[in-house]
């Protein structure tokens, strides 16, 4: 494709994120204009130096400075702060539909209660939708270092928030911690009506990604990039039509892969699985919706048709209603035959 224009093009595709955690897209700016309106040192002394400190090997190594990060959210005014730039952002780059990760556990065990965390990310949440007419859906996610028992412990608290809540992610320090620790407590999750997701093949085996789809009855796979070593679980993946939400720059950036032209994303669509891109961590990983979509566009030359099923995708892969969904599809569809007119 022609890439003098192809940053404007993916800007004018009506995009949905699925994948995007909000404690991920915490801007090192805001971050210390919170710090130090809340009286909490950071681990570095500026911007800057933080930026730097940007240089993963791993996913562990990441993880360790996004629960830093995270120590400087106190009030529920932090929390919509955080979430707001998140969609103002999101916003500017034509995404229309949100579905968001919070991760509950990562506050609460620094004492600050569950209802702050969540009252200050739904007010964000809803301000976008009256004034951006930006859509969305909140998924609680469990953190898998944790027990099972702290899970349902957190389930317990977010009972009373029920109707704010879509669905369960699950999330954090892959290796080791499979799926099918949090048996239980997907199954009495499903139970309350919610949503099912789960991180499954970003850095653990394909195996994982059959406890997510098979023990913990997901409706949907974060990230899944390791299925293609497997092909009886492709099989399953394009039978199933079980959405993928891939996140490019947060595979180069994690090392899940060395470079992006040899990112999977292509040959998922090739091969007729639900594969949908997002941005993971914006904040930690240099780009959001749109970003991740131009340089894996660039980086695997895709061309119009792969990056309209891409969007479309991502509406199909969504938990909106079926009539949502159709109304969605078809204004991509309709932006893609204008560019060819
Ligand atoms: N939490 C935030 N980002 C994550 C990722 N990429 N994998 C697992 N847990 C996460
Ligand atoms: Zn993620």
């Amino acid at each position: 494709m022609d890439s003098s224009n192809l940053a404007s093009i993916i800007q004018g595709i009506p995009k949905t994120e699925l994948h995007l955690h909000i404690e991920g897209s915490f801007e090192p700016e805001l971050m210390f204009e919170i710090a130090k309106r809340n009286n909490i040192p950071l681990d570095y002394d500026s911007v800057e130096s933080l930026k730097k400190a940007y240089k993963f090997n791993n996913l562990q190594e990441f993880l360790d400075i996004y629960y830093m990060g995270a120590k400087v959210l106190i009030h529920e005014q932090d929390f919509f702060d955080l979430t707001w730039a998140y969609l103002t952002k999101v916003n500017s780059q034509n995404v229309v539909h949100v579905e968001v990760f919070f991760d509950p556990q990562t506050h609460t065990e620094r004492g600050i209660a569950f209802d702050v965390v969540i009252k200050g990310i739904r007010r964000a949440l809803e301000k976008a939708k009256d004034e951006l007419n930006i859509s969305y859906k909140l998924i609680m996610s469990y953190l898998r270092h944790l027990s099972e028992e702290d899970a349902f412990k957190t389930l317990e608290e977010s009972l009373p928030f029920k109707d704010w809540i879509d669905g369960i992610g699950l999330d954090s320090s892959e290796l080791g911690n499979p799926p099918s620790k949090f048996v239980n407590v997907f199954k009495a999750s499903a139970e309350h009506g919610f949503k099912l997701a789960a991180h499954a093949g970003e850095e653990g085996p394909s195996e994982y990604i059959w406890e997510a789809l098979d023990l913990l009855k997901v409706d949907r796979i974060d990230h899944g990039n390791r299925c293609l070593s497997d092909d009886k679980l492709v099989e399953r993946l394009v039978k199933d039509q079980m959405p993928l939400t891939l996140c490019p720059l947060s595979n180069v950036e994690l090392k899940v892969i060395q470079k992006m032209h040899e990112h999977p994303v292509a040959e998922m669509l090739e091969k007729g699985i639900l594969a949908t891109i997002h941005s993971d961590d914006p904040a930690y990983f240099g780009g959001y919706m749109n970003e991740n979509y131009l340089e894996t566009a660039k980086e695997l030359d895709l061309n119009s048709n792969q990056l309209m099923q891409l969007a479309i995708n991502g509406f199909e892969a969504s938990w909106l209603k079926r009539n949502e969904k159709d109304e969605h599809i078809s204004k991509v569809k309709a932006y893609f035959e204008s560019l060819n007119s």
